[in-house]
């Protein structure tokens, strides 16, 4: 469905995010012809750029990000014309005439400033919006993560937001709510009658969250040692997967009565603070290793010669409890890091055992069910079963499951997170963002275990290049008489 006339305008225009993820994306779509004729994408950024020398810019990210069968010539060709380069600078006034003047000439359609920049930036960068009286009424600010550093950066960056847009015009974005395993979460709790009435502690032995990625630091060394592992995806990402697994049913799909829910687990959290903070969280840092069968440099050494030793955590494991009436007893088992052995992002669900066995020793362990849905990559949803062995030889007992990929089931190129976030931007649904005082509430978790890693001067504890992290995040997990969920377990 073709969308209303719109200009996006880019701000970070020549960043990482842009390239790598923005354009491909707004490419796809213009490709599966949902974007309107005159739809405009406006780049904006400090570098000394022109038009046409930002189009090829634009081109070679596009050509680099995407396989080279999703390229055609005519639609990018087309793509590129709507591409446009302003030159201006966020934190002082040069190019924001110009900048108004490109705008102007069509202030009548949607109009979206997507901030792909520092979030220290999002204050000094909307005042300067509103200044240039570049708000219309349709005029939407879509922000990236993370906001802020913690609960107090994050409210000033909101604050000062706040001050030239209202919430019901601000789309804070979180990717992973885009993509299409995450969204799926919701069918599959909400337009299905099995699991729910299993959903919970009662019939949930524990839940672990997992997103693994082989990368290393790649470019972005300035901004990830300043963040680090838990700000950088478990403070957005992962929690808020972790909400929409935990979540209670929304009365509707609609904005606010999602996020309502997702606030209400943000909520219940039971904190990690103190020494106590050492019992269940793990950080760790790479070493030199291997990572898809090519030895790689440790973290330390991709920072370079004489950098300062890092503490930044590459790696995180952690056991979390929320603290309602549903979950009460049910940990949630969270990992995330970077140079592990594969890409997997999934959410595990492991149901409790079975009350009584009627079958004999012969017929096998009775496993418990696990239903697995994976995020990417093979995106697809399995439900481990326990099912009787085939043949004459009595009654013996397997763990087999059902199996669905989203490549059988729809056969179709799967689209990326932002495909669908960017344009749902246009449409103006907010469901799939974040309101501010989700973003704040995650902080409040996170704070006090930033402070606790900070007091207890523990340091991050190293694991090589291509591992599960430090066996101490085994470890975690272990001593509770749990394994980590591997594929085919
Ligand atoms: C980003 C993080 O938000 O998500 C990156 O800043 C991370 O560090 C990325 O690599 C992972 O996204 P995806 O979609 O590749 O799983």
């Amino acid at each position: 469905i073709v969308v209303d006339p719109f200009d996006y305008v880019v701000f970070g225009g020549t960043g990482d995010l842009a390239r790598r993820k923005l354009f491909p994306a707004l490419y796809h779509r213009d490709f599966d012809n949902q974007l309107p004729e005159t739809a405009r994408i406006i780049g904006v950024a400090r570098r000394d750029e022109t038009t046409e020398s930002y189009r090829a810019d634009v081109e070679d990210a596009i050509r680099a990000s995407l396989p080279e069968g999703d390229i055609d010539g005519e639609a990018l060709g087309r793509f590129l014309s709507r591409v446009v380069y302003v030159r201006a600078d966020g934190t002082r006034d040069d190019g924001w005439d110009e900048l108004s003047r490109v705008l102007d000439e069509r202030r009548e359609c949607i109009r979206v400033f997507y901030l792909a920049t520092a979030s220290n930036l999002f204050g000094p960068i909307c005042h300067r919006i509103k200044n240039h009286d570049l708000i219309t009424d349709k005029t939407r600010l879509v922000l990236e993560k993370p906001i802020g550093h913690d609960l107090e950066s994050s409210r000033a960056i909101n604050e000062a937001v706040g001050q030239d847009f209202p919430e019901d015009r601000i789309y804070r974005i979180d990717h992973y709510l885009g993509k299409e395993t995450v969204q799926n979460l919701m069918a599959l709790r909400f337009a299905n009658v099995l699991f729910e009435p299993l959903w919970n502690a009662a019939h949930i032995d524990h839940v672990q969250i997992t997103v693994a990625e082989t990368l290393g630091l790649a470019e972005r060394a300035k901004y990830y040692d300043q963040a680090g592992a838990l700000r950088d995806m478990v403070q957005n990402h992962m929690l808020q997967m972790l909400c929409l697994v935990a979540m209670e049913p929304p009365t509707c799909i609609w904005a606010d009565a999602v996020r309502d829910e997702k606030l209400k687990v943000l909520r219940a959290l039971k904190p990690i603070a103190g020494r106590a903070a050492s019992n269940v969280t793990v950080r760790g840092q790479y070493r030199a290793g291997a990572a898809d069968g090519h030895a790689v440099p440790g973290y330390q050494q991709e920072l370079g010669p004489g950098a300062p030793t890092s503490q930044a955590e590459t790696f995180v494991a952690l056991k979390l409890e929320i603290d309602n009436w549903r979950w009460a007893g049910t940990p949630f088992y969270l990992r995330t890091g970077k140079r592990l052995p594969s890409r997997v992002s999934e959410i595990v669900v492991t149901f409790r055992p079975i009350p009584h066995s009627i079958f004999s020793r012969d017929a096998g362990p009775v496993v418990p069910n696990r239903l697995v849905i994976r995020l990417q990559p093979d995106e697809g949803i399995k439900l481990w079963l326990m099912i009787k062995d085939r043949g004459p030889g009595g009654m013996r007992l397997r763990n087999v499951p059902l199996d669905m990929t989203f490549r059988e089931a729809f056969g179709q190129r799967n689209p990326d997170a932002y495909e669908r976030l960017l344009l749902d931007v246009v449409r103006g649904n907010q469901t799939l963002f974040m309101r501010r005082d989700e973003v704040e509430a995650a902080w409040r978790w996170i704070d006090p275990i930033l402070e606790a890693w900070d007091a207890n001067k523990e340091g991050v504890k190293p694991y090589t290049a291509g591992s599960w992290g430090p066996s101490a995040s085994i470890a975690l997990i272990e001593r509770d008489g749990r394994t980590w969920y591997e594929e085919d377990s």
